[in-house]
């Protein structure tokens, strides 16, 4: 069965709608197969965000990733990956369709309520960033 990432990020935490956004996932058949609540270190954002450490928006990003907490999740299912993409709609929440995740509860581009894998390859990456094999079930 496939396998992704999710991160809630510290906008959608601070707001208080992590159980709805699980909710959203375990409701649209995404099997939560690992969480935990977590404050990353600059080193932690850094590293995770490595592929974008390029881009102008980089220190934007790592910033706000350790403004507060994240819950980290490995949602499994059938096209896990792609699931949690449609759920989660279009990065830019002005862009997100109605329902989804962004357009329901983000705020920008930077507060953007939540992350998940953008391919299957990246998902093992990520999930293996923040989960031992054992805390996955
Ligand atoms: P995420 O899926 O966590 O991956 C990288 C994040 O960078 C992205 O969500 C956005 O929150 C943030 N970001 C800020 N500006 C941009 C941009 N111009 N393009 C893509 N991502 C951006």
């Amino acid at each position: 069965m496939e396998r992704t990432l999710s991160i809630i990020k510290p906008d959608a935490v601070a707001k208080g709608v992590i159980g709805k956004i699980l909710d959203r996932f375990e409701s649209n058949g995404l099997r939560i197969a690992a969480t935990k609540k977590l404050q990353l270190s600059r080193a932690d954002a850094e590293a995770f965000y490595a592929v974008h450490a390029e881009r102008p928006f980089f220190n934007d990003l790592v910033d706000f990733m350790i403004s507060g907490p994240v819950v980290v999740s490995v949602l499994e299912g059938e096209n896990a990956m792609q699931k949690n993409r449609d759920l989660m709609g279009a990065t830019n929440p002005k862009e997100a369709e109605a329902g989804t995740i962004r357009a329901d509860f983000a705020e920008n581009i930077d507060a953007n309520a939540v992350h998940g894998s953008d391919s299957v390859e990246n998902a093992a990456n990520e999930i293996a960033f923040f989960f031992a094999e054992r805390e996955i079930s």
